[in-house]
């Protein structure tokens, strides 16, 4: 029989973008709505690189997202990150974590990282401290270059680093991640699982099915879904929901981000539902990233009920709107 409904504990998001300004008072309460706390993504104009701006804006995100909610801020990692004001934010409890996008990998990425080697010092610290580093595991290259030629070396040079490979879309990172030390996870989005490339050139070229990684082909979101429904507590949930106004997305230079926030967790579970797999939702979305962060499991519940959900076409944002993934 097919299972109802279903009571877990309160989940989190381990991967988040929430902007700022009118933008972040639109979309916070979306993502508050499901999770009890989630890793927000350090990448505003300009970069959050100081500890005085994530307490800043971890205060505008509380602010607006209403009770109930911590926001988890990171640090977002440039050649010349200073390994004592990362220390200095991990100390004071106002950064968990630290982001490492590579150069011009994706959306407002500029001043990211140009060589991992200008970042050891860095690296270094979060080791010894015990902060750990998320990793936007893609730049030009496909996932598995990436791999070969950044990760693998990361992980043998700094053994006890917690490492977390980033929204992974391939069979490759999949396979990397089962395979590595403990010290390695990484987050899955709901559009990895749910779609494949075609989605993006389905009868026409279709921006709000643009996201970076971008997805790829169907043997790669199944690996990718295996990997989520597996039950090892390596795969985390981090929905990457990054909201960009409609009119941003529906240009001749598309930006790249899915707003999923508004049924996030409605999309995992219809996944793992798919899957036969309801009884792993719970350590996906709940437990495994928690443990992982060395973080406490949230108290509370939250119940799902099979229902039909029809999904908006499009949400108030900012003046103007945003088209939220499964719009329609
Ligand atoms: C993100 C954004 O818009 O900030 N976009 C996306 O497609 N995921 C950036 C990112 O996480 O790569
Ligand atoms: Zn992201």
């Amino acid at each position: 029989m097919e299972t109802q409904s279903i009571t877990i504990r309160r989940p989190d998001d381990w991967h988040l973008h929430l902007r700022d300004g009118e933008m972040l008072k639109a979309v916070a309460p979306y993502t508050a709505r499901q999770f009890a706390r989630a890793i927000v993504m350090p990448n505003l104009t300009p970069p959050v690189t100081t500890v005085e701006a994530a307490a800043a804006y971890r205060d505008r995100i509380v602010a607006a997202a209403g009770p109930g909610f911590t926001p988890l801020m990171t640090c977002y990692l440039t050649d010349d990150a200073s390994p004592d004001e990362l220390e200095r934010g991990h100390a004071e409890g106002v950064w968990v974590a630290a982001k490492l996008y590579p150069a011009h990998a994706t959306t407002n990425s500029a001043a990211g990282v140009t060589d991992v080697r200008n970042i050891a010092a860095a690296l270094e610290r979060m080791q010894r401290i015990g902060m750990p580093l998320l990793i936007h595991g893609e730049v030009t290259d496909h996932e598995a270059v990436f791999i070969e030629r950044i990760l693998q070396h990361l992980v043998r040079d700094f053994p006890t680093l917690k490492i977390v490979f980033e929204h992974i879309t391939t069979r490759d990172a999949a396979q990397f991640v089962a395979d590595a030390p403990g010290t390695v996870a990484a987050t899955i989005t709901p559009q990895h699982l749910i779609i494949n490339r075609n989605a993006i050139f389905a009868g026409g070229i279709r921006p709000h099915a643009y996201c970076l990684p971008v997805a790829k082909r169907e043997q790669h979101r199944l690996a990718v879904r295996r990997a989520a429904v597996s039950g090892s507590p390596k795969f985390f949930l981090g929905t990457d929901s990054a909201p960009h106004l409609r009119e941003a997305k529906e240009s001749s230079c598309g930006c790249a981000g899915i707003f999923n926030a508004p049924y996030a967790l409605e999309s995992y579970a219809t996944v793992f539902d798919e899957e036969g797999a309801l009884d792993r939702l719970e350590a996906f979305a709940s437990e495994n990233g928690a443990r992982f962060y060395g973080l406490p499991l949230n108290e509370g519940r939250v119940t799902l009920e099979r229902a039909d959900v029809l999904v908006p076409e499009n949400v108030p944002a900012a003046g103007s709107s945003l088209v939220p993934f499964h719009a329609g």
